[in-house]
């Protein structure tokens, strides 16, 4: 099978399109014929040897795909050849993928496979970064950094789905009006601005109850300054580098609070993450969760996909375009 394989860490240069035996269907997991693969920001830190969960090389990226089950292993019920699903996985750049049943997602009536490969991963996180790292309340005012990329677009729509006021942050102002469309009250050029200085004119010198920071070194240490008393920052990546280590004194004179998250530990609490995925289905069933797909590329131009993402030039989701969606 054809897959886009990593030999060693580095730039754009180390992806090759290879020729690849298919995945074996281990007991507990599923084999998917794969329609189309999710790009991750995680998929280009991954490449590059950053990344503390990916294989290491030779592997293949990816970490979701859509597509039609193909092999059943041993222990699996409730699924059978041909279903459609959507699944998370490692290997998704290729034609055929292994994926642990508990990682599988039935495709809901009326979805395509290319939304499908773009919703679980980004949907997942900011369903837990707003219903389980922090519980988003009604009253509550939340900054979201880099809101108008995949996992950024999914947590504006799910702030406001609690009731909050979002505020977002971004680089153009054609990813503002994106933010805009999907509900963010105010956004904030963080590239021309200091958006520490920004929220505390929005709110009145008050501060948010809630950021969220996935940006990483450029924004972290600001975000003290944003936040309201009491107030909570979520880091959960890290796209503009690592920030500098933080003194607990910091967080002294706001009784503020800092916390981590990453989506796999979620995956531990079984009915937690069970219900995770039921609830971001419903919410796309419903019309209240929107995906947005930026650019649908074939498997081969995955360089073109990291490209993209490295210099920020994406609005949601790229994804790739593997076979063909079964009759
Ligand atoms: N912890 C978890 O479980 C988890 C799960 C999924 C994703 N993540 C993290 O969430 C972040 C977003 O992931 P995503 O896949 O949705 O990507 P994305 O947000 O679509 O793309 C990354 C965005 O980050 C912003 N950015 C700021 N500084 C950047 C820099 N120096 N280089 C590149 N981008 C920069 C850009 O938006 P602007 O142009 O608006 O600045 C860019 O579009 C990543 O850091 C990813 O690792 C974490």
């Amino acid at each position: 099978m054809r897959a886009i394989r990593i030999e060693q860490y580095g730039g754009l240069e180390v992806l090759r399109l290879q020729d690849v035996p298919l995945p074996r269907c281990e007991a507990g997991h599923v084999v998917l014929r794969v329609e189309a693969a999710g790009v991750n920001f995680a998929d280009t830190r991954h490449r590059a040897g950053n990344y503390p969960w990916g294989e290491p090389p030779p592997t293949t990226l990816g970490l979701e795909a859509c597509g039609a089950i193909e092999e059943v292993g041993k222990g699996v019920s409730g699924y059978k050849a041909g279903d459609r699903v959507a699944a998370l996985t490692n290997g998704a750049y290729a034609e055929y993928a292994r994926a642990p049943a508990s990682m599988v997602i039935p495709l809901p009536e009326g979805m395509d496979s290319v939304t499908g490969a773009a919703f679980p991963l980004q949907a997942l996180t900011a369903y837990h970064l707003t219903h389980t790292a922090h519980v988003v309340q009604e009253h509550e005012t939340v900054l979201v950094h880099a809101a108008a990329g995949g996992v950024g677009l999914m947590l504006v729509q799910l702030a406001k789905l609690r009731g909050a006021r979002v505020i977002g942050t971004t680089s153009s102002e054609e990813k503002a009006k994106a933010i805009r469309e999907l509900g963010g009250d105010e956004v904030i050029n963080y590239t021309t601005s200091l958006f520490d200085e920004e929220v505390l004119r929005l709110t009145q010198g008050a501060g948010v109850d809630v950021a969220y920071d996935a940006v990483g070194r450029a924004t972290f240490e600001r975000n003290f300054n944003a936040l309201k008393l009491f107030g909570h920052l979520v880091s959960f990546g890290a796209a503009s580098g690592i920030p500098e280590p933080v003194q607990p004194r910091v967080l002294y004179a706001k009784s503020l609070k800092l916390s981590g998250f990453v989506l796999y530990a979620v995956a531990r609490l079984p009915s937690v993450w069970a219900q995770g995925m039921a609830q971001v289905v419903k919410l796309w069933q419903e019309g209240k969760l929107r995906v947005t797909v930026h650019r649908v590329l074939p498997l081969e131009e995955a360089a073109e996909a990291h490209r993209l993402l490295e210099s920020r030039g994406s609005i949601g989701k790229i994804v790739l375009r593997v076979g063909k969606a079964a009759a």
